[in-house]
């Protein structure tokens, strides 16, 4: 039997909508694994009424199909489903990690992304690379032609709010087009938001997240998002996002200040009528096996 955590990822960070992500040091799935004659699914934890037990219909499924490689797979959640932290994305990087190393098949890191991807497209319509590639790579990461990933320290705050945005739903509000001015203030921003994770910089991190064309549509699907942001920014955020899809909301950290900022944006969505739990975390590593 192989045993893999799987940590909870952020996509987007605003600038690189699509591209960039990080793993987060907390929180994380954890997955049994041993070979089976068929595919079997059990899970538990946060969430797991909502998550489909099927192989057909779950994430793990189709990478154990993809993989060829059935196995009797329990997925203990710690990152909540449609949460915006990339909880499928940590149980197909997961599977594919443990999958391959179960049944010896000679595949790298970078090799397993595309598989975890296509375990991600069954649950969310399209296979998006940005939440698999730290899920699997760690750090901070750019999935496009080539998919890079460089370590970085960043404090961050992950706030979790009591709702529920569908993936679906949120690509829903994400418009066809967006003028030259917003692409070239687009790429600004990503390009300092790079340069800030090279150099493990708050500032840089935080100022290179704002971004004009997607975040304002979703932060509409988020009670209390403006709100929320503002405090943060107040008790010494960096910078402030939706977490991939959402509804989480992200912020980058002053170094001291992760407690305060948690406390913050709590507090605001409280305001709000909405129940929020705050993780303080930072940016991890990829899957490992233990
Ligand atoms: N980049 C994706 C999005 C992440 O924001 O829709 C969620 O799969």
């Amino acid at each position: 039997m192989i045993t893999v955590r799987a940590p909870a990822t952020s996509a987007n960070l605003g600038s690189g909508f699509d591209v960039f992500g990080v793993a987060l040091s907390r929180p994380a799935d954890v997955l049994r694994v041993e070979r089976a004659e068929r595919t079997s699914i059990e899970v538990t934890g946060i969430g797991s009424e909502y998550i489909p037990e099927d192989p057909a219909q779950n994430t793990v499924g189709a990478v154990a199909k993809a993989l060829d490689a059935p196995a009797h797979i329990r997925i203990d959640k710690g990152v909540r489903p449609s949460s915006g932290l990339g909880s499928s994305a940590a149980s197909a990087a997961g599977a594919a990690l443990a999958l391959s190393a179960l049944y010896g098949r000679d595949l790298s890191r970078r090799d397993l992304v595309p598989v975890a991807a296509e375990g991600e497209a069954v649950v969310s319509g399209e296979p998006h690379a940005d939440n698999v590639t730290p899920a699997l790579m760690g750090g901070f990461t750019v999935a496009a032609d080539r998919m890079t990933s460089v370590d970085a320290d960043v404090p961050l705050v992950a706030c979790l709010p009591e709702i529920a945005v569908s993936t679906r739903d949120a690509r829903r509000v994400v418009p066809d087009e967006a003028s030259m001015d917003d692409l070239v203030h687009t790429v600004g921003r990503a390009a300092t938001l790079a340069v800030g994770m090279c150099r493990s910089d708050p500032d840089l991190v935080g100022a290179g997240m704002e971004e004009q064309v997607v975040t304002p549509r979703r932060a509409k699907l988020i009670t209390g998002y403006n709100r929320v942001r503002e405090v943060a920014l107040d008790a010494g955020a960096t910078g402030v996002t939706v977490s991939g899809a959402g509804p989480t909301v992200l912020a980058a950290c002053r170094r001291g200040r992760r407690q305060a900022v948690a406390s913050a944006m709590i507090d605001a969505f409280v305001d709000h009528d909405v129940e929020a739990r705050a993780y303080q975390t930072s940016i991890g590593r990829g899957a490992e096996v233990y």
